[in-house]
């Protein structure tokens, strides 16, 4: 590599005028500066000069000599800022080029994150003998019945899952032979399905923050067997896909409210188990009711089919609302402490 003489001249001549700058300055104390930045400017800066809040600056990898300038415009009240003003006030300029070294010298925002993230103890796992998978999946359904909130959750996730979950492995068979639509029918209502499901997913949020997680569940829960029969009956490929995407949109709310209400009515030293409860049936479930719909399909016909699984649907839904108008308040209840060992020493 080849450095022209006018560069080579001129990086000597800067490197030379540094050396007595620097041999002037007293070294400031990092140490000292540390030990201020700690006991006062932590409470707002952070302890490693990554602020608190959104109004305060970081402090973190900035200049050393921006730093005093603005202690100094601050303690001169040049800089004005109430509560910087007082405290600036409070230092002398040793400490001003102390705290201003301590700052300078610490990794910037975001390697000080980098490091808060790689520095972070979680907690270890749970000391053994470890229970095998089947026991783990015992102690989250013992925890699931023993709550009265999961109970419902389960409830209903059982009757969705072997009732209106089937509608979607028998997508295909709807498009290619009900509705005759070939491959590109498929994807007609694969996609309406998809798009719908998106759709509720990104406003789910929203609707329980309207209407409280219990409504929601509860309009889906009703909304989700209409929407299928008329699905079941949906003349045309566009109407199906019209259908679908409601359907889908309906499931994906069910199948969303199940998994917050479960995960925040339980307690986090149980919440793997029972978010497994869930995966369990719907696992489960699922294909245990396609395969029995799919069946059926071949005999009596797929519209016949899903129109009669969610008719089904709705006649358990008006039975449990009957027989147990309790079950979607408990939602609303907060959750029940339910001591862990002995849910699952029951089992
Ligand atoms: C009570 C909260 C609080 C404490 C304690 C505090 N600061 Fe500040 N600091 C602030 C706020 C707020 C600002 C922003 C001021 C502004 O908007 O002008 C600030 C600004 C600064 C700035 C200017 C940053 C920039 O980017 O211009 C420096 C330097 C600073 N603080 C250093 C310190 C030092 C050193 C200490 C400890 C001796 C300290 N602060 C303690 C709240 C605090």
């Amino acid at each position: 590599m080849r450095i022209p003489f006018p560069t080579l001249a001129l990086t000597i001549l800067a490197a030379a005028a540094a050396i007595p700058a620097a041999a002037q300055a007293p070294a400031p104390n990092l140490e000292a500066g540390r030990a201020r930045a700690t006991t006062v400017c932590a409470a707002c800066h952070g302890a490693n000069g990554v602020s608190v809040a959104d109004a305060i600056p970081n402090l973190a990898g900035q200049k050393q000599a921006y730093l005093e300038a603005q202690l100094r415009a601050l303690k001169s009240g040049a800089r004005k800022n109430a509560v910087m003003n007082a405290i600036a006030a409070q230092l002398a300029p040793e400490d001003i080029a102390n705290v201003a070294a301590f700052f300078a010298s610490l990794p910037g925002a975001g390697v000080a994150s980098v490091v808060v993230v790689a520095t972070l103890t979680l907690p270890g796992p749970r000391p053994g003998p470890f229970p095998s998978i089947l026991a783990s999946i015992r102690e989250g359904f013992a925890y699931a019945f023993a709550e009265p909130g999961l109970r419902t959750v389960v409830v209903y996730m059982t009757v969705n899952s072997l009732l209106a979950a089937p509608f979607i492995a028998l997508v295909s068979p709807m498009a290619l032979q009900v509705l005759d639509a070939g491959g590109a029918g498929v994807s007609v209502l694969v996609t309406a399905q998809g798009i719908g499901a998106v759709t509720m997913a990104v406003s789910l949020g929203g609707l329980v923050r309207r209407y409280t997680q219990r409504r929601v569940l509860a309009a889906v829960l009703w909304l989700l067997p209409v929407a299928l029969v008329a699905y079941a009956w949906a003349p045309t490929l566009w109407t199906s896909a019209a259908c679908i995407f409601v359907v889908g949109a309906l499931y994906i709310g069910a199948l969303s409210s199940f998994t917050s209400s479960a995960q925040t009515r339980s307690p986090a030293e149980i919440r793997g188990r029972v978010m497994s409860v869930l995966n369990v049936l719907l696992g489960l479930l699922y294909p245990i009711g396609s395969i029995v719909q799919g069946r059926l399909a071949d005999s009596i016909g797929q519209r016949v089919v899903t129109a009669g699984a969610a008719m089904t649907m709705l006649g358990v839904l008006a039975v449990l609302s009957v027989a147990r108008p309790g079950l979607f308040r408990r939602l609303e209840t907060p959750a029940a402490r339910v001591e862990i060992s002995a849910a699952t020493a029951a089992t």
